[in-house]
Order: structure tokens, then C-alpha cells, then sequence
């Protein structure tokens, strides 16, 4: 049985498989889900993963994964939208929407849901961080503006970022959930 991660990411893909190892094999699938409109992830994810489980007629079960910024001054602020806002404002705007607030703490939040037509479960992976002017060439997204142990994800290499990670950290706890059922 292979489990098909929906998403456009190939660099999601290749992280799943480094945690699911041994376990199953992890097929990278496009479906346009619809994205509900909620400030939750978690129900986001796991609405989406049943609508591509029906949608894709397989009958492999469906992974999919949904992450935000949350802003603490910002109350949460860009959250669920966080992409929009990354396409809109820009990861550099948002930095001087949070330059200005004494609370320049943050974290990146992951929901991965699992659906194979009988059940959806969730699972929740978050890192907790400061947020600075940005820095560093790696990583993607909101990396340069995320500081986590004096260095921003954008300075760390793919394997120092997935070990603490929110992805990673949900990652695990679905394998670990995985291997036991
Ligand atoms: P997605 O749900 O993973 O596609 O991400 C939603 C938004 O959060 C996008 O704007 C991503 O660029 C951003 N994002 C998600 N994960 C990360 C991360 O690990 N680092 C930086 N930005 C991220």
C-alpha cells in the first residue's frame, strides 16, 4: 500500500520520506482540493484530505499537509492565510508589521491529515521562535524572518531544519502512529 501526499511540494514529499521510511511508500499526487475557509488548520487539512480521498478513486489513503505563521503580537495574524499573504504582502512586509511590537515571538504550525476512507486523523507538529529583520539564503517562505536558537531557518541546511521543524515534528508523530496500526 503506498500513501499518496497530495501537494505541489516535491521538497514535502522527499521530507515524508525520510520519516516514513521503511514504513510505506509515499507517491507525490496533484488534487485540487477545496480549501474550507476556517482558522483552524486542522480542519482544513483534514476536510481537504477527505475531498481528495473520494475525489482521487483510489483506494490508497490520502496525506495531506496545511502550515501557517502565527504572529503572537499580530493575534495569530497571517495563521491559515499565510500563504495569501506571502503571495500579497510579502515576507519582508510582514517583518515590519512585527519590527515595531515588543512580542516579536512566533511560531510555524504544521497539521498533516491522514484519510483512508474509514477514519481522518491529524497531527499536529509546531516550533516556537522569535521573529527578525531577514536573514540567510535557504529555505523557503517565511524561513529568513524566523530566528530558532540564534540562527534563522534560512541559515540552517535542509537536515538541521527538518530536525526541529513543525513539518518534521508532525511528520514523526504520524509515523509513530502509522507503525502502530
Ligand atoms: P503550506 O500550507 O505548507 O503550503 O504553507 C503555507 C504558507 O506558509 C506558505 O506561504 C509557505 O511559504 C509558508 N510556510 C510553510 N511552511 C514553511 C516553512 O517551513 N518555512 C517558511 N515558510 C513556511
Amino acid at each position: 500500500m503506498a500513501i499518496q501526499f497530495v501537494t505541489g511540494n516535491e521538497g514535502k514529499v522527499r521530507e515524508a520520506r525520510t520519516y516514513l521510511e521503511g514504513i510505506d511508500a509515499v507517491e507525490q499526487v496533484s488534487y485540487a482540493y477545496t480549501e474550507v475557509q476556517s482558522d483552524d488548520l486542522g480542519e482544513i487539512a483534514a476536510r481537504g484530505a477527505e475531498e481528495a480521498f473520494d475525489g482521487l478513486g483510489s483506494e490508497n489513503p490520502v496525506l495531506v499537509d496545511d502550515s501557517g505563521l502565527f504572529v503572537d503580537a499580530l493575534g495569530g495574524f497571517p495563521g491559515p492565510y499565510s500563504a495569501y499573504v506571502e503571495d500579497t504582502v510579502g515576507v519582508e512586509r510582514l517583518w515590519r508589521l512585527a519590527e515595531g511590537e515588543e512580542n516579536r515571538r512566533a511560531h510555524f504550525r504544521t497539521v498533516l491529515a491522514y484519510c483512508d476512507g474509514e477514519r481522518t486523523e491529524t497531527f499536529v507538529g509546531s516550533v516556537g521562535g522569535t521573529l527578525v529583520a531577514p536573514r540567510g539564503e535557504g529555505g523557503f517562505g517565511y524561513d529568513p524572518i524566523f530566528e530558532y536558537n540564534g540562527r534563522t531557518l534560512a541559515e540552517m541546511d535542509t537536515d538541521e531544519k527538518n530536525a526541529i521543524s513543525h513539518r518534521g515534528r508532525a511528520l514523526a508523530a504520524f509515523a509513530e502512529w502509522l507503525a502502530d496500526v
